[in-house]
């Protein structure tokens, strides 16, 4: 279990919420109603990470709320789960006008606010909901319909963390075939959490080991 406490990194996280509540790094703070920080629970071992806000969550101010965030809900409890339970974020925390795709600028404008928000809720699984979270956090450009329920080791917020990319909830109101292959990904969820990662390998050698290794000037 993480380092920081219960108490002091719920404070941590809203405090940085309000923070970045004034965020005007990118033009989208132009046309929001509202930034959409991450919202749940700050001490879960699973994070959702999707892709920006729509029209009711930057109306509202938290993710997740409109018809994609009641199929996730639907998904969460076909696995035992509530929103209580999980911690939720965005790639993007404005919406973009008329829902269109992220650019890149306001990705890279907004990527540090997600990275802190892993950094403070030390997941074990992140869950990267569709091609935009997944392309952001494995930081490969390999696409969602190729790496969906394929989990993968990444270091993220300085911890290692398995990486579960997961179509995004909104595909499969449009194409229901998806939902099929949406609930079985979702299933998997359970048994990734309970899962050891690998402590990340150490990255220097010991003095007294490397010294012979200097000498040889192989360092
Ligand atoms: N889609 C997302 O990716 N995020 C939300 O918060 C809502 C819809």
């Amino acid at each position: 279990m993480a380092a920081v406490t219960e108490l002091s990194r719920a404070d941590e996280l809203r405090a940085f919420g309000e923070v970045v509540a004034g965020c005007t790094k990118c033009a989208l703070a132009g046309g929001r109603t509202q930034v959409v920080f991450g919202s749940g629970n700050p001490d879960s071992d699973l994070m959702f990470v999707g892709e920006a806000p729509g029209f009711h969550e930057d109306k509202q101010g938290v993710p997740f709320v409109g018809a994609a965030g009641k199929l996730l809900d639907q998904l969460l409890a076909d696995i035992g789960l509530t929103r209580g339970d999980v911690y939720v974020a965005n790639v993007l925390m404005c919406r973009p006008p008329g829902n269109r795709n992220p650019l890149p600028d306001e990705i890279e404008a907004c990527e540090g606010h997600l990275w802190r928000q892993i950094e403070l809720i030390q997941p074990r699984v992140v869950a990267t909901l569709g091609n935009f979270a997944t392309k952001l956090l494995s930081g490969k450009p390999t696409g969602i319909t190729r790496v969906h329920g394929q989990e993968q080791e990444v270091t993220l917020g300085g911890r290692r963390v398995l990486l579960y990319p997961i179509f995004h909830p909104a595909a499969a109101l449009y194409t229901p075939r998806m939902l099929e292959v949406l609930k079985s990904d979702f299933a998997c969820l359970p048994e990734l959490m309970g899962r050891e990662v690998a402590p990340p390998k150490p990255v220097f050698v010991s003095r007294v080991a490397a010294e012979p290794a200097v000498q040889l000037g192989l360092f």
